[in-house]
């Protein structure tokens, strides 16, 4: 995909880049800047160098003027359209919907809103996305980083990306037991302009990490030579310097950013799992409905292996010493002690925030963060819950993963220290 026409314009790009980052980085008034990914910096050296040894700082310009040429400023934000009209990357972002979520919050003359993730996201989630906005600290669980590319409640499997439905139903119902609101006021525009700047924050972190993550191998040479092409007497590059270049060119933009980041988001409504239909028992009123949940319960025990985690009461109160992976991925790379500050102080100066453990869902509550719809609690058990412990069943038939929505539905309404096959479901209890 990569060519020379593309390289060139690649070039035009950072001197742009180059230019954006010198108009901010000067004044107090500056708009708000991306924020560098200090925690991934920091995990990077912890994870490769000797103890006190650090990258070149050059490194961070360099990282800074490549993310600013290719996805711009939070008030001008772009997307690398490399191949123009014709690149594939517009199924992934509609430029023109993200911008009315970008800037500075304001209504224009023809009374368009924009700035919408800053009115409506950006104290919560962080203008970066990194999860780390004003108020994040004081929540539980953390507002979500988007930068490690991963989504809990989607249709998709483990590892692919959610569908801009799944995130509308995110943006739309909000995330229940959690500081995650409903939007469900905002218009279908505006809920749309927001799902493409998750999207567009989420690719932008995930380029980013990548980036870092491959400094260790670079040994101190730049990540991107421009010095190989504009010399400093004006002068023509060899054939060597561009195909360097180039090279250079490929791995970072071409693998690192086309393969690997934004082809994964390439229609991911091919990847939706099936949801095969419940049998007839499912149906609360069918008369073999106590057994199915009977039945349920049993794989709840044995195959589902669920107390582990949830408890055999279903409290929630099994395994309670988890983390999940957007602590897992920093502290999993030195010697954290969870319960001693001191131990990742390095981290909680460039902003970690304290890691705290996940908690395995109290079933008994009869509240799903992801949805109360049998076909999201499915999907939960189906696919697991991405980022979280919670595992996907593969091992189990789609009958059975259909009995164990049933009992799970049933929890709340149960005495689940006794064999259930004795006691009556609640009526209470409707099925949708
Ligand atoms: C009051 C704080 C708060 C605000 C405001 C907020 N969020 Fe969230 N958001 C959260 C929390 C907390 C979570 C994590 C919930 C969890 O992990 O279960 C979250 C999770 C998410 C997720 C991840 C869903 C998934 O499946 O993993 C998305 C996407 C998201 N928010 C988008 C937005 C957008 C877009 C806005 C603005 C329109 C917004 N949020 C506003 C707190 C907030
Ligand atoms: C290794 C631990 C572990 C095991 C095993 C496990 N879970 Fe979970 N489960 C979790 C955690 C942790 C969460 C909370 C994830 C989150 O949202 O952050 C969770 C969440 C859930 C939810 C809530 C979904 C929602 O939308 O809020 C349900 C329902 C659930 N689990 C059911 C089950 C069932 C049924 C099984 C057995 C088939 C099971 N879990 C096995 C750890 C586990």
């Amino acid at each position: 995909m990569i060519g020379n026409s593309v390289s060139r314009l690649f070039y035009q790009l950072i001197c742009i880049g180059t230019a954006l980052l010198g108009m901010t980085g000067c004044e107090r008034s500056e708009p708000p800047v991306f924020r560098f990914n200090s925690v991934e910096w920091v995990k990077q050296e912890k994870t490769h160098l000797a103890e006190g040894e650090h990258f070149p700082e050059d490194y961070k310009a360099e990282i800074g003027t490549i993310m600013t040429a290719l996805f711009g400023t939070p008030d001008d934000p772009t997307f690398p359209f490399f191949l123009g009209d014709e690149d594939p990357a517009h199924d992934v972002i509609s430029i023109e919907s993200l911008r009315m979520a970008a800037g500075p919050t304001r209504v224009d003359k023809r009374e368009s809103a924009t700035g919408l993730y800053r009115e409506h996201c950006a104290h919560c989630h962080g203008i970066t996305g990194n999860g780390a906005g004003d108020t994040a600290a004081s929540l539980e669980p953390y507002p979500r980083d988007f930068r490690l590319g991963k989504f809990k409640f989607k249709s998709t499997p483990l590892r692919s990306p959610p569908t801009d439905h799944d995130l509308t139903e995110i943006l739309v119902n909000g995330i229940p037991g959690s500081a995650m609101p409903s939007f469900r006021t905002l218009p279908e525009d505006q809920i749309q302009s927001l799902v493409e700047y998750v999207k567009y924050l989420t690719m932008r972190g995930q380029f980013e990490r990548f980036l870092l993550g491959e400094l260790a191998a670079l040994d101190g040479e730049p990540l991107i030579d421009l010095s190989l092409v504009d010399k400093p007497d004006g002068g023509e590059p060899s054939e060597d310097d561009v195909e360097e270049f180039e090279d250079q060119m490929y791995a970072v933009i071409g693998e690192g950013l086309q393969e690997r980041i934004i082809a994964r988001w390439l229609k991911p409504e091919r990847k939706v799992t099936k949801i095969e239909a419940a049998p007839p028992e499912f149906d609360i009123q069918h008369q073999a409905h106590r057994q199915f949940v009977q039945k349920g319960r049993e794989l709840y025990f044995a195959k589902g292996n669920c107390m582990q985690c949830h408890g055999d009461t279903g409290i929630g109160d099994g395994q309670l010493n988890n983390f999940d992976d957007w602590t897992n991925d920093w502290i999993k790379s030195a010697d954290v002690d969870t319960a001693d500050p001191t131990s990742y102080a390095d981290f909680s100066a460039v902003g970690a925030l304290p890691p705290r453990p996940v908690k395995p869902r109290n079933l008994t509550h009869r509240y799903y963060r992801g949805g109360d719809h049998p076909d999201d609690l499915y999907l939960r058990l189906r696919n697991g819950i991405e980022g979280t412990p919670m595992p996907a069943s593969t091992a189990m038939t789609s009958d059975e993963i259909w009995a164990v929505v049933a009992y799970v539905r049933a929890m709340p309404y149960l005495d689940s220290t006794r064999d259930e096959s004795e006691k009556p479901v609640n009526e209470k209890q409707v099925m949708r």
